[in-house]
């Protein structure tokens, strides 16, 4: 599925067909340069799922944990990760398996943990106010 945003005003439009199209999967990626919008989008998702939790890159801390819904929403950025290893340490797997929502920014860190059934977003710039996202169900 492509979708094309004009300005942040598009996003929560964009966001509903998001989850619709992820269907089950619980597992998205999130693919984009720096300052492409993958925080902004996951924080978009999270107020639809109820999430009334601030949503900010966990940068520190690897995964956030938010609540507000019947279950936690888990929300990964694994940009300063050095080593896979790290991901074995934070307990990645147990998150993954939880069967909870997992957004996750930066995962071409963690390319070789990557469940095998996932939604993955692709945020291109177009400019500074558009964006073109490609979401696929894998
Ligand atoms: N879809 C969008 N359209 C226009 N601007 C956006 C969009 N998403 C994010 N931005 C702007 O880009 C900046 C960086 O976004 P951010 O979500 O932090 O990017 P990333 O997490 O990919 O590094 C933010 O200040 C935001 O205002
Ligand atoms: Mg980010």
């Amino acid at each position: 599925m492509n979708l094309h945003t004009s300005s942040i005003a598009d996003l929560p439009g964009a966001a509903s067909s998001i989850l619709k199209h992820a269907g089950t999967n619980r597992i998205l990626l999130f693919y984009g340069d720096m300052g492409a919008g993958k925080t902004t989008l996951i924080k978009i998702l999270c107020e639809q799922l109820g999430v009334i939790d601030a949503v900010t890159s966990p940068t520190f801390s690897i995964v956030n944990e938010y609540a507000g819904t019947e279950e936690p929403v888990f929300h990964f950025d694994f940009y300063r990760l050095s080593n896979p290893t790290e991901a074995l340490d934070m307990g990645y797997e147990e998150y993954f398996n939880s069967g909870n929502y997992c957004f996750i920014e930066w995962p071409e860190k963690i390319a070789s943990l990557i469940p095998h059934q996932y939604t993955s977003i692709r945020i291109a710039v177009i400019d500074e106010e558009s964006r073109q996202i490609t979401v696929e169900n894998i």
